[in-house]
């Protein structure tokens, strides 16, 4: 009783928080169109298309709340609710919009201000991704980025990174009996820390470690973490092509929603790089966006992605046989999942 009672409340939570980004995108889309008044008709969403989604969030919901109740998470992390941020984000995102319709307007996608330091960063990442206020280098970009996901994908951003948590803690296990204490995990691209925190929940005792290119979503990611019980988990700034650890030394390596903001040969770089730093038996998990093969029938949301939020890589990425980069720089027997509007690739390195 009381367990469907809170099964009961998490759907709901969820379907406001979907109604709740419908409203924001809705009522902001046509303020945007009257103030800037598209050149061509934006597209519709198909009927099936709209089905497929709502078919696909619903099994996502389901398969969150069975990992709660075979203990792989506990139903807390479900109502991991950030109202205090979402208060005080939402209107400074609000507040951000016009600035970034103008910019849109003027097809621009790599402004940055002046007192943004841009030394160091390689030329595909100073980049307005999704149109975002100083890329991904100013505090309010990083302050803003977790409501902005949110909004996008209506509330279900945390749900669709928890589907690394059961893959993941799986292939552990056979190092668990030996090592308790002593798993490293490694998340490339941590952004604000959302999915470090989430692996926290999974695997209390784990050693967790962090790295991202921005210096300010570090210490976002830094201040989320540091309200989590636990060991702190340890955040480097490096540019995931050149991993900052010796060989072999992570039992895990996950990575979320990087892969479709690189450029192609960057991708390549990527995986060889987690595939150096990945323990022989350890596991490399990507959860990223969908893409063709694994989802025809959600093509036109995909092509219409791109050009809705600026995204230079992701044209590219919904095409590439990221099995096939894998298999190149040495993982084997590559298991592929598709959750809502994510996909996952769990490849191991041979013993
Ligand atoms: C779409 S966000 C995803 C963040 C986070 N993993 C999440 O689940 O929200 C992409 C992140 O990748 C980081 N990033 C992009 N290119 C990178 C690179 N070459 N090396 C390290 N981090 C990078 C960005 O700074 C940003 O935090």
């Amino acid at each position: 009783m009381l367990n469907n009672l809170t099964k009961l409340s998490y759907q709901t939570l969820q379907q406001s928080k979907n109604y709740l980004s419908l409203g924001h995108k809705t009522f902001f889309t046509q303020l945007q169109n009257l103030l800037y008044p598209p050149q061509e008709p934006s597209q519709k969403i198909s009927p099936q298309a709209i089905a497929t989604i709502q078919n696909r969030l619903n099994q996502l919901l389901e398969a969150d709340w069975q990992d709660t109740q075979k203990g792989i998470y506990p139903e807390s992390v479900l109502f991991d609710n950030q109202w205090t941020d979402v208060l005080i984000n939402y209107p400074l995102l609000c507040l951000d919009l016009p600035q970034i319709w103008e910019r849109i307007s003027q097809k621009q996608y790599q402004e940055f201000s002046k007192e943004i330091d841009q030394q160091g960063y390689p030329s595909y990442y100073l980049q307005n991704f999704h149109h975002q206020t100083n890329g991904y280098l100013s505090d309010l970009s990083a302050n803003l980025y977790d409501l902005q996901v949110e909004l996008l994908f209506g509330g279900t951003a945390d749900a669709m990174r928890r589907r690394i948590l059961s893959p993941l803690k799986r292939e552990l296990q056979k190092f668990q009996e030996t090592q308790q204490k002593q798993i490293r995990i490694l998340d490339v691209a941590c952004g604000t820390g959302r999915t470090l925190k989430l692996i926290r929940s999974a695997l209390p005792k784990a050693s967790l470690f962090g790295t991202d290119l921005s210096p300010a979503y570090l210490r976002k990611a830094n201040q989320l973490l540091s309200q989590n019980p636990g060991e702190l988990p340890q955040l480097v700034q490096a540019n995931a092509e050149e991993l900052p650890y010796l060989d072999h030394y992570f039992h895990a390596v996950t990575c979320v929603f990087l892969f479709h903001e690189l450029p192609p040969a960057v991708r390549q770089t990527v995986i060889e790089q987690c595939f150096r730093v990945t323990k022989p038996g350890g596991v490399f998990i990507i959860c990223d966006s969908i893409q063709l093969s694994d989802s025809p029938e959600l093509v036109e949301i995909m092509e219409s992605f791109p050009s809705t939020f600026h995204e230079p890589y992701y044209k590219h990425y919904i095409t590439d046989d990221l099995i096939d980069k894998l298999e190149k720089a040495g993982f084997q027997n590559i298991e592929t999942q598709t959750h809502f509007l994510s996909k996952y690739l769990i490849a191991h390195k041979p013993e």
